[in-house]
């Protein structure tokens, strides 16, 4: 039977994550499983209109499965944005004879992708890739189980010194507008406190919390702030903040920051990319178009991408309630 689509093309935009290259191979693999053809694009968007392109067959995947990043780079393109830009990316595309792809990405991307979908019909399927974990439609993202083990591992470091000083560590972590990495580290990790975007705790019952603490017999204590949060300006503000009002308390701070974007995958995130790639080829050779592949009660389901970047993931109130009986 005549295949619908022959030629397809995979790439990676916004910031990596880990698991990336797990996907890549998994969408290169199951196209030749399927017998079609599949082109790399290198740099996300900006390759796209670049034509910057390159084959590839099962062995040109070989050996990634266990790498961070992404062999294909990526890319945060301003002149994506623009409709010239994509008029430019549309005509690479059709003289490469490519007729649908695969963007492994987190919202920035989507959106580019569904506008691209709206003006062009060209077919597109979504691979949610970023460690933040904000995108709805899928329980989890690519990337974000990996970051928390390092979250986790890097505090538990930390604790070392917290606790052989009798110091109070600020830990800021990854997570623009959520707080998922924050939430989970913390209460994977032990802190004391956890600051997140979603819930402004203030800086009073910050210092009520940590002198409630002190109290009660500990000696050294860990608050994990996401990157968003805005209890206060930021971690360094915060820190002065409490040596001000709090000078029993010893304290430092502790930037995470792209540590926490790299390294190997975990077997979580390198099945869960496997389980997406398969489904997001088979979904575009199904005719299936602007959906994204995601992972809800362990099935993998697809969601239009438009409702995926629609809102903001909510916080898992319980793991607040646990992280405020945790710490008592
Ligand atoms: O990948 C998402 C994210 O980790 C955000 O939490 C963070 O604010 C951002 O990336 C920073 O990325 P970059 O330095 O690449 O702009």
């Amino acid at each position: 039977m005549e295949k619908p689509i022959k030629k397809i093309a995979v790439m990676t935009s916004g910031g990596d994550s880990p698991g990336m290259n797990a996907a890549i191979r998994s969408v290169v693999r199951t196209c030749a499983y399927l017998e079609i053809e599949c082109v790399g694009i290198y740099r996300g968007y900006q390759g796209m209109i670049e034509g910057d392109f390159a084959p590839m067959d099962a062995r040109s995947v070989n050996n990634i499965i266990n790498k961070g990043g992404t062999i294909l780079k990526s890319a945060r393109c301003l002149e994506f944005k623009t409709p010239e830009g994509r008029k430019t990316a549309y005509d690479q595309l059709r003289k490469a004879g490519i007729e649908g792809f695969v963007v492994i990405g987190g919202d920035g991307s989507f959106r580019g992708a569904t506008i691209f979908n709206k003006e062009y019909g060209f077919p597109v399927i979504g691979i949610p890739g970023t460690i933040d974990n904000d995108i709805t439609g899928t329980r989890y993202t690519l990337g974000f189980d990996t970051a928390l083990n390092t979250v986790v591992e890097a505090i538990d470091k930390i604790r070392d010194t917290a606790s052989s000083h009798n110091r109070l560590f600020f830990v800021e972590v990854m997570g623009r507008d959520v707080g998922h990495i924050a939430l989970n580290a913390g209460v994977g990790a032990g802190a004391e406190e956890i600051l997140i975007p979603e819930e402004n705790l203030g800086l009073e019952r910050l210092l009520e919390s940590l002198k409630r603490s002190k109290k009660s017999g500990k000696s050294s204590s860990i608050v994990v702030v996401a990157e968003g949060d805005k209890t206060g300006k930021n971690v360094f503000e915060l820190k002065q903040y409490v040596e001000e009002h709090l000078p029993i308390y010893d304290v430092r701070v502790s930037v995470l920051g792209h540590m926490q974007r790299g390294g190997t995958p975990s077997a979580f995130d390198r099945v869960l990319a496997s389980r997406m790639g398969v489904r997001a080829v088979e979904a575009l050779l199904e005719g299936k178009t602007n959906l994204m592949v995601g992972i809800i009660d362990n099935e993998i389901v697809l969601t239009p991408i438009e409702e995926a970047i629609k809102g903001h993931t909510s916080i898992d109130r319980e793991l607040i309630r646990v992280s405020d009986i945790m710490t008592v």
